[in-house]
């Protein structure tokens, strides 16, 4: 598309989501962090430090469901509390955030199974050497990012997202839409004493899935197949979402976010307008209340539940887009869009408040396998605080990274 017609089109979609893109929201995200840090305040009050993490809390529930340090949500919560311990510069909740992230460290000792260990040990350990600078921190990340490039086919030119998918499935070399979020692992390593190697393939598989696993309208297959032998793409699928060509919403948050941050890491243009296409289609498809189904595409809309921690990772990813954005009405678009969502969030239709440990409620995991659906899920509050955090920084006039 011809691309002043296109930054039209975007301007206008974006003017839609705000009556005037370049409006004040009204919303006071340090109210809302003070919310986040007083809830793992009193989740820690019942909780040992160890290797059993929140993951989820049912309906009905009040708890956390705990995990093992090898589910792939187990570096969520320590990086809440990094987060919290940022914000709140409280040394209980320090000691908690080391406290957490360091027997996942465990992780490193069974072979690599799964494209997850940036979910695991970036959100855990690179937010604790954000904030510690702690060296031995720094040698979990480099060992763990050497660990998740072994599973690089350079036939291909992605990271085999799920081994176990190789047979179970018949999807020969399988990569998932998630696994960019991943590369930030790699990025990172690759400028911080690991090798170039790591940036390499980085680049190369958010190159490849450029032309697989995003569709001409912008939306995003959840899994791409490709052939081991000659590496070409058979076909894109859905693991998670509603259909094999429906937009589920989780994977279309994983996009924006991923490119938005391949941008960041390379500089590479044609990361950044991905990015802004992808954000384009999620916010130009948002119901009403501003807050996605689970699928974009499940006929039973409206008695779909929602996934609010779909919302969470765009939210976040948004605020990063827009500090990217030169034209000032794009820049007050993409961050106007995040502060709509962030502020539905923060009402009491999602807020758990004194219902549950969480934060936040109405999220949903594993629609098609019955698993996680309108539960508090740990990743909806972790892109949530990750998200308040970005806000409070852009607001103060400070960098994001
Ligand atoms: N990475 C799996 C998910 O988004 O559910």
């Amino acid at each position: 598309m011809n691309n002043l017609f296109y930054t039209i089109i975007v301007l206008i979609c974006l003017s839609a989501c705000s009556s005037n893109s370049r409006e004040k929201l009204e919303f006071d995200e340090q109210q809302m962090l003070d919310y986040t840090v007083e809830k793992v305040i009193a989740s820690l009050s019942s909780m040992s430090c160890g290797d059993s993490l929140p993951r989820n809390i049912y309906s009905g529930q009040t708890d956390w469901n705990l995990v093992g340090i090898n589910d792939w949500c187990s570096g969520f919560w320590p990086g809440i509390l990094w987060y919290a311990y940022e914000e709140s510069k409280n040394p209980d909740i320090l000691a908690s955030a080391q406290g957490f992230t360091e027997p996942l460290g465990g992780v490193l000792e069974v072979p690599v199974d799964n494209h997850d260990l940036g979910f695991m040990l970036y959100s855990s350990y690179g937010n604790g050497f954000r904030l510690t600078g702690n060296p031995a921190y720094q040698d979990v990340i480099l060992t763990s990012a050497d660990s998740l490039a072994t599973l690089y086919n350079s036939k291909v030119g992605t990271i085999l997202s799920w081994p176990s998918m190789r047979e179970k499935m018949n999807w020969p070399h399988n990569t998932i839409i998630d696994n960019m979020i991943n590369l930030e692992l790699l990025f990172w390593a690759s400028k911080n004493g690991g090798s170039q190697h790591l940036y390499d393939i980085a680049v190369k598989h958010a190159e490849t899935c450029m032309t697989t696993l995003i569709r001409p309208d912008y939306s995003t297959y959840h899994v791409a197949v490709f052939d081991t032998i000659d590496g070409h793409f058979i076909k894109g699928v859905t693991h998670q979402g509603y259909a094999d060509n429906s937009m589920w919403a989780r994977g279309q948050s994983w996009g924006i976010y991923g490119y938005t941050m391949a941008y960041r890491e390379t500089g590479d243009e044609r990361f950044l307008d991905l990015a802004t296409k992808l954000a384009d289609r999620f916010l130009e498809r948002l119901p009403e209340d501003g807050i996605p189904y689970w699928d974009f595409d499940d006929p039973k809309i409206p008695d779909a539940p929602k996934d609010a921690s779909a919302a969470c990772v765009a939210a976040s990813a948004l605020l990063e887009l827009s500090s990217f954005m030169d034209n000032e009405n794009l820049k007050a678009g993409y961050k106007n869009a995040a502060i709509k969502m962030l502020s539905i969030l923060s009402t009491d239709a999602y807020l758990a408040n004194g219902k549950n440990q969480a934060f936040l409620m109405h999220s949903t995991g594993h629609y098609p396998n019955g698993s996680e659906i309108d539960a508090s899920i740990i990743y909806a509050d972790y892109y949530y605080i990750e998200a308040l955090t970005r806000l409070k920084k852009i607001n103060a006039g400070k960098r994001l990274h």
